[in-house]
């Protein structure tokens, strides 16, 4: 069965508690935190801080996704602010093999995504030490985008690819993700979706979408 990990990104920010404690109520397996930096991503959202503050309040794992610069500047706050699942971008450092080592000798699963228009050759090397690879299907820095259909092949890919291998990271897929473009990402095991679990009934959406 599907994990669904709905982003905060979409939550009402006054009321982040009640939000997280509804949409956990409503079935989500994880919270998706997103945390941009004006540089790596054209947008800002928050940092470590707030990331101890909703793993305080929260009973299910905390998935978070780095879009930063040089994010082995940070990997340890975040590992202490209570992530359970750390995703990387590939393109957004030269230290990704120590960082993803890092990360699983602290006990937190090592994540490593993308960009659209990075090629999975950038990140093939790396998939042993990945418990997590995410698959953006929109351009990373907002909410609210269209699916990118170009990039199911990456989905497809990376399931194959794990079955010949013998590895044996979870496939997430985050960006556009609803009901109409569920039918696409059948080989992912979490999905991620912001706009389309928050700007609806929580628990019906969630439920669609597993
Ligand atoms: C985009 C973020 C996504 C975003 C998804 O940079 O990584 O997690 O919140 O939002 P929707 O589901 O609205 O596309
Ligand atoms: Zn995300």
């Amino acid at each position: 069965m599907k994990k669904i990990s709905p982003s905060l990104l979409a939550a009402d920010f006054a009321n982040i508690e009640s939000e997280v404690k509804k949409v956990t109520q409503a079935g989500a397996d994880f919270l998706h935190l997103d945390i941009m930096d004006g540089h790596f991503v054209p947008n800002l959202t928050f940092g470590p801080p707030v990331v101890a503050a909703i793993k305080k309040v929260s009973t299910i794992p905390l998935d978070v996704h780095l879009m930063i610069e040089t994010p082995e500047k940070f990997v340890d706050e975040f590992i202490k602010a209570g992530a359970d699942y750390l995703t990387i971008h590939v393109e957004s450092t030269n230290q990704t093999a120590e960082l993803l080592k890092k990360i699983r000798a602290s006990n937190v699963k090592s994540g490593l995504t993308l960009r659209p228009r990075t090629s999975l050759d950038a990140i093939k090397e790396f998939l042993p030490l990945c418990d997590l690879v995410l698959v953006m299907t929109v351009e990373p820095g907002f909410g609210g985008q269209s699916f990118m259909m170009d990039q199911v092949a990456k989905i497809d890919w990376l399931k194959n690819h794990r079955s010949q291998s013998g590895l044996n990271y979870l496939i997430e897929v985050d960006g556009g993700v609803s009901d109409k473009t569920r039918a696409h990402v059948e080989n992912a095991d979490v999905l991620v979706a912001g706009t389309y679990v928050f700007k609806n009934d929580y628990a019906a959406a969630i439920r669609s979408l597993r």
